[in-house]
Parts: structure tokens; sequence; C-alpha cells
């Protein structure tokens, strides 16, 4: 199924995965609104993206703020007059060990991860009820498959994740036409490791990108539009796309 003159919303595009999805969007012929926070960021990609031919706007978006991404969802919907993919891919991974009790970064992970996709989604399905058609891509990880030591609340956001995909796709699917992929990456070289508050696992990541070639948000955004081109009737209900040098 082409995506050609289809519309996307990408949460976090303007970095990693979510700005290489956004791109791979574009060059399957989708127009891509481009959410974050960081506004220039999005103006130089959707300046990339216009360059290159393709068509974008860019929405500041706070996906913690329910009011922030009812607004950007609106701003899209007057701009294109519909939403036929969702990517919900805002999030981020501070990772230590929980008897440092580092509790902000604890809720920032529930409140971005968790509540933030929560909250795109909510502003989104209306519409894609309305159409009767359209596809949430909700960003978990291997996080959300396997639990790691030092990535306790991380895995736990991304566990939450997955079980709501599944638990959408059943619902969504059958009564609305609406299809759910959940995306489990392994690890994809961005800026999600440069939050990394611990020195000790700040640089147990910069030592794993020594071990093996990670995956660019590129390889990601090409499986997206892959689920995303697939026939109408199939839904690929989970990718879970690692580097063949990982081996956990
Ligand atoms: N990199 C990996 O190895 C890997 C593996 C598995 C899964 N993932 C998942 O992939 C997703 C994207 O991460 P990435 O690796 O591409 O990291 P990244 O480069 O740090 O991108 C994170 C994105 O999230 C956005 N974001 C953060 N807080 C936000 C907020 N409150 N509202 C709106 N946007 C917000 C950031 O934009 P602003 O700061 O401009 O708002 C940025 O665009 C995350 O959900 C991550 O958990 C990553």
């Amino acid at each position: 199924m082409s995506i050609k003159g289809k519309v996307a919303l990408v949460t976090g595009a303007s970095s990693g995965i979510g700005a290489a999805t956004a791109l791979k969007l574009a060059e399957a012929g989708a127009k891509v609104a481009l959410a974050a926070r960081r506004a220039d960021k999005l103006e130089s990609l959707k300046n990339e993206i216009t360059a290159k031919g393709g068509e974008a706007l860019a929405i500041g978006m706070d996906v913690v703020d329910p009011a922030s991404v009812d607004a950007g969802v609106k701003t899209l919907i007057d701009a294109y007059g519909s939403i036929d993919i969702l990517v919900n891919n805002a999030g981020l991974m501070p990772l230590s060990d929980i008897d440092q009790f580092k509790v902000d970064e604890w809720h920032r992970m529930v409140d971005v991860n968790v509540k933030g996709l929560l909250n795109t989604t909510a502003a989104v399905l209306p519409q894609m009820i309305k159409q009767h058609s359209g596809h949430v891509f909700n960003m978990s990880s291997i996080a959300g498959r396997k639990v790691f030591k030092g990535l306790s609340v991380y895995c736990a956001t991304k566990h939450a994740v997955t079980a709501f995909s599944d638990g959408l796709r059943m619902e969504v699917g059958p009564k609305h036409n609406i299809r759910v992929t959940c995306i489990q990456p392994g690890a994809v070289a961005t800026e999600l490791y440069d939050h990394i508050t611990d020195p000790g696992y700040r640089q147990q990541m910069d030592d794993l990108a020594g071990q093996m070639t990670f995956l660019q948000g590129a390889d990601i955004g090409e499986t997206i539009v892959f689920a995303a081109q697939a026939p109408a009737h199939v839904d690929v209900a989970e990718l879970f796309v690692l580097p063949v040098e990982q081996g956990w």
C-alpha cells in the first residue's frame, strides 16, 4: 500500500530515530508533521525535507503537556485535514541504579515514555476513528521485552509501551480499522545516551559503541515505512530490530 500523500505525525522528530523516520516517510511520499520541543532542529529538518521535494510541517510540542499535544494535533488537522500515521517516538533513557534514588529521572521517564505516548494517542485516535483508518507506531525497545540492570525504570516504561500497543491493536484493529505496530529496537546511534547523568552507565554506553556497529536511525525509519506500506489487510504488529553484533 503506497503512503504517497498520506499524513504522518512523528513525535521526537528533532533528533535520532524520529528525525530519520520523518525523512524516510517523506521520501516515501508522506506529508510529515515534525513534533518535539526544539523548534530550531524541527525547522532545519523541515527545510531538508522540502529541499528534497517533500512536504513537512514543524510543530512545537511537549508530549507531557496534554494541552500542547491537543494544540499540535489541531494545527496538523487544520493544515492537512487527516492523520494517517502516528509515530509515538519521543522518549528518554537516563540510566542509574535504583539505590541512587534519582527519583526525578524516574518520574521524567514515566511522564515522557508512557504518559506522553498516551497523551498523543488520545489526541490522534479520535481523528483516525472518524476516518475509519490509520496506523499507530509505538516506540518500545528491546528493554520492552527484557529487563537489564540499571535500566529498571526505563524497562518498566518500555514494557508498558509494549503492553499498551498489544491491547490497543486488539481494540482498534477490528473495530476501527486502525493498525498498530510496536517497534523494539536494540542499540541505535542517537542522542539518547547523552542524557545519562550517571558517569558509570554513561561510560558503559560509550564502551558498547566501541564493541559493535550500532543501528542508525534510518534503519528503524525503513522498517516503519515497510510496515506502513504493507497491504491494507496486514498489521505488522511487532518489529524487533537489532544490530547483528548485539548478542544479548
Ligand atoms: N537509541 C536507542 O538505542 C534506542 C533503542 C530502543 C528504543 N529507543 C527509543 O527510541 C525513541 C527515540 O529515541 P532516540 O534514540 O532517537 O533518542 P534522541 O535522539 O534523544 O531522541 C529523543 C527525542 O524525544 C524528544 N522528546 C524528549 N522529551 C520530549 C517531550 N517532553 N516532548 C516532545 N518530545 C520529546 C526529543 O526532542 P526534544 O528534546 O526536542 O523535545 C528527541 O527528538 C525513544 O522512545 C527511545 O526510548 C532508542
